[in-house]
């Protein structure tokens, strides 16, 4: 997305808001819709006709159009057809951790001058606390959990021990937030209904410039992020309605933006059918399926030669067929342009819209579509009916979010307005989402920290006083800011020390002399460094993954000096190689704070003085720098022994890591029991005449049929907190199947989090469906349960499984 934004337009954008500040205000008064009630005329269109059904409606208003007026049907900048009551929509909005100005479809104003700014997905997702997610789109955990419990079945996992049914107030009680901002925004002419997130790529390469935007790299967390958040953006609480629009992006096999001058436009990304099933297609599979999303967003890349957005399997095989995507699928911003004029894909333009609408595409973000699909359906190359498929997919998608029903003002949602944006509860929840998501990788005793025996605090580092950095792209306005230095300094006394003028941290930049000082006589040093979007962004994907500049020398001088105990905190979305710092006696204590948000200062001193336990479990790997010796752009997930090529992610990468996927420390220790033993052997009740009952040898059975129905058992353990301090704590139940179908080490079928008492335990359940949970893709794709011995990873525990026919 955001070709050509550049951050002289946002200012430029800020500078005419100043100055015509009192006429945005008067503007922003009222909101965009069509089939104003107040019209006589209008009242009489049958696609106004609130009683009519979806299909009826969006046909009598095709049925109303030229060819000529479709095709602005066909953009994000919907052309406004007045002589039909209906105004001009911009459909691009973004709302990826808060609701965002990067699409030209939001913006801020004196009316709602800002949104609350959550951390990026990277941080939040390392919570694995999926009542979080969906929180953050929608609802308050008190009013969410009723409704949680209703939709607990995902992938035949559930949970036995949340607390279903102690649900709140209702569900527009105080604290549903990012979609609330959102229609409170749309209500006064600030904002579009329809909103470009979440980002749902999985996070494959450590280099990447908009892993910070992504949910990690595991397939599962993914989709439950997507699933979660998703839900909390659209749920409208009944049936089709659409409190705003969400879409899954970007469809596929998309997590190259620009490495070493390969960039995303033209990139071509080889992808074999067993990793597209296993890695790049299961979130995008979720988020449709069990999330119901409202759209999906083709890349600009191409897969295996094709750029996806032209890609007929992919959009109208998979995404419609398969799947049965109820919306409309969008192109990434110009990829049809891109697909004719960088990847010289097609030989007209015509081509390049005729064959992309007719592979599926929808929607355009940019104009090419209402620029060459008249002259494309007038040379043939398409149909006036392929036309009418893709605009109508797009008027149900407004229907759907009362578009066409007249003044949203007096509509369910009518009476959120300035006053539900930034309220305190959802501000807390920014905070709280930011505490649950840190994550603890090293503490040698230093922390918590006292506020009783410490009396002095250094606080040093490029993002020691972070705003801006905190809140990492597709950033909205935020509410206000707590940097670090401002977290940190409302517990105690605070010596502030850049160390570098910013985080490039270039050798004359350092300033070395002062930071020293100001470690050596105080008595902890909180040592803040890491990355920001000069490091890694969209358009910029990494080469190294070692600490930018002299940053490696400010932190060892710095640790050297301090008189105190030395904290070290990596604020990034990637992760970086810090093994001399895990190493290193001087620190003694290192935490991954992701780009935390606007209340990121508060939450990293809520952590550190110990107000909150850590909880955050990394939710990628981190590499050592001799990594990235591999090329980005190699998509293979699985290891190449002959080649030496390590694989990918902790479900098959090969060698050392820093850290893993999963670490993360708390202040209390848990321990594990298995309540009862699940099965020691588990037979497949193979039909006769199945290939694999005459077969002397058989690796793997297909992973549906009779033969699966019923086919689960329970993993149940208990979770005692065996410290001093309540916390909450992951379970992560991972499976490592018989190495067959060149299958990953292991994989992760589900996770859990409880919070625990000191002395508290807790039961935690898995329902494990043998041929959903424990199946692997095979070389072709398909799904296939692999038998022989499987071994179940839980905490500490291992339980091996059996499967036979
Ligand atoms: C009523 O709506 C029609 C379009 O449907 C428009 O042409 C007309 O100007 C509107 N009338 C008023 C009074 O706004
Ligand atoms: C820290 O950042 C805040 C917010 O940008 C700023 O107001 C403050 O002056 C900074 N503090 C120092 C000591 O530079
Ligand atoms: C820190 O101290 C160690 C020895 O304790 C030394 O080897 C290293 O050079 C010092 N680093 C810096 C940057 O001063
Ligand atoms: C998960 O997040 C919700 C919403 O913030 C919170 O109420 C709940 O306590 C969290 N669960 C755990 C186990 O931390």
């Amino acid at each position: 997305m955001a070709m050509g934004a550049s951050s002289s337009a946002v200012l430029l954008a800020a500078v005419a808001l100043v100055l015509c500040g009192s006429a945005a205000r008067a503007q922003a008064q009222t909101p965009v819709f069509a089939c104003d009630a107040s019209n006589a005329t209008t009242v009489t269109y049958a696609f106004c006709d609130r009683s009519a059904s979806l299909a009826a409606r969006a046909g009598d208003l095709v049925s109303r159009l030229t060819l000529a007026e479709k095709v602005g049907f066909l953009v994000d900048k919907q052309a406004a057809l007045p002589r039909l009551g209906i105004p001009a929509y911009e459909w691009w909005s973004e709302a990826l951790h808060g609701v965002s100005y990067v699409g030209p479809g939001t913006r801020f104003s004196p009316l709602v001058p800002g949104a609350t700014s959550f951390p990026q997905p990277i941080l939040t997702a390392a919570s694995f606390n999926v009542t979080l997610f969906r929180a953050i789109g929608e609802v308050s955990q008190s009013s969410f959990t009723a409704l949680f419990c209703s939709v607990l079945f995902f992938h035949g996992i559930y949970n036995f021990h949340r607390h279903c049914g102690a649900a709140g107030s209702g569900r527009f009680g105080s604290g549903q937030v990012v979609s609330n901002e959102a229609r409170a925004m749309h209500n006064v002419g600030l904002a579009g209904l329809t909103f470009w997130s979440p980002n749902i790529n999985i996070f494959r390469d450590p280099r990447w410039g908009r892993g910070q935007e992504t949910p990690g790299e595991d397939p599962l967390l993914t989709s439950k992020y997507a699933v979660g958040y998703v839900t909390g953006l659209q749920d409208a609480g009944d049936g089709d309605s659409l409190k705003v629009a969400a879409c899954c992006k970007h469809y596929t096999a998309y997590d190259v933006d620009n490495w070493k001058g390969v960039e995303r436009y033209t990139f071509n990304a080889v992808v074999s059918q067993q990793d597209l099933d296993d890695t790049f297609q299961p979130p995008f599979k979720s988020c449709v399926v069990d999330g119901n999303v409202a759209s999906v967003m083709c890349s600009y890349n191409q897969v295996n030669g094709t750029p996806t957005c032209a890609d007929k399997d992919l959009l109208s095989g998979v995404i419609r067929g398969d799947w049965k995507l109820n919306g409309y699928i969008s192109s990434d911003c110009d990829s049809v342009d891109v697909l004719y004029n960088n990847q010289h894909y097609t030989k007209t333009p015509e081509d390049a819209a005729a064959l992309s609408i007719k592979a599926g595409l929808d929607l355009n973000c940019g104009n090419f579509l209402a620029q060459h699909t008249v002259a494309a359906v007038q040379a043939g190359k398409l149909t006036e009916s392929d036309v009418d498929r893709a605009i109508t997919n797009n008027f149900i998608t407004l229907i759907r979010l009362g578009f066409f029903d007249g003044d949203p003002r007096k509509l369910p949602f009518g009476s959120l307005g300035p006053k539900d944006v930034c309220t305190s509860s959802n501000q807390e929840l920014a905070r709280e989402a930011a505490r649950q998501g840190i994550v603890l990788l090293k503490n040698k005793g230093a922390l918590p920290l006292s506020a009783k025996s410490i009396k002095s605090m250094a606080v040093i580092g490029p993002n020691a006083n972070a705003s801006f950095t905190m809140i990492g792209n597709y950033e909205g306005t935020p509410c206000k800011y707590t940097t670090p230095l401002q977290g940190l300094g409302a517990n105690m006394a605070t010596v502030y020390s850049p160390g570098c003028t910013n985080v490039a941290c270039s050798g004359n930049s350092l300033q070395l002399d002062a930071a020293t000082k100001a470690a050596a006589g105080a008595d902890v040093t909180v040592l803040v460094v890491g990355a920001d979007q000069s490091i890694e962004r969209e358009s910029l994907d990494r080469t190294s993954l070692l600490l930018p500049g002299q940053q490696p020398t400010l932190v060892s001088a710095v640790a050297n000096a301090s008189a105190g105990p030395c904290i070290l905190v990596i604020m990034s979305g990637g992760p970086f190689d810090i093994s001399f710092a895990k190493a290193s006696d001087k620190i003694a204590a290192i935490l991954w704070v992701g780009y935390p948000g606007e209340a990121g200062g508060a939450a990293i001193a809520d952590v550190l003085f110990g107000y909150h336990n850590p909880s955050g479990r990394l939710p990628v790997t981190w590499y050592p720098e001799s990594f990235t010796k591999i090329p980005m752009t190699d998509m293979r997930m699985r290891p190449d022994e002959s080649s030496g090529y390590p694989g990918r992610t902790y479900r098959f990468y090969t060698g050392d890591t820093v850290y893993a996927f999963g670490d993360g420390l708390s202040y209390t220790s848990f321990a594990h029991s298995l309540v009862a033993a699940p099965p020691k052997q588990v037979s497949l009740p193979l039909a006769e005449g199945h290939t694999c009952l005459a077969a002397e040898e058989c690796a793997s059975v297909e992973a549906e049929g009779e033969h699966c129905d019923g086919l689960a058992f329970d993993v149940r353990l208990r979770v005692h907190n065996a410290g001093e301090v309540a916390g909450g704590h992951t379970v992560f139940l991972f499976s490592s199947p018989p190495a067959v179908h060149n299958a990953p080490a292991k994989h992760l079928l589900g996770f859990d989090k409880v919070a625990l008492a000191p002395g508290q335990t807790a039961l935690v359940a898995f329902k494990v469906d043998v041929c959903k949970d424990l199946s692997v893709v095979d070389e072709l794709g398909k799904r296939k349960v692999a038998l022989g011995s499987h071994t179940l990873h839980v905490g500490d525990l291992k339980h091996s499984i059996s499967l036979n026919v």
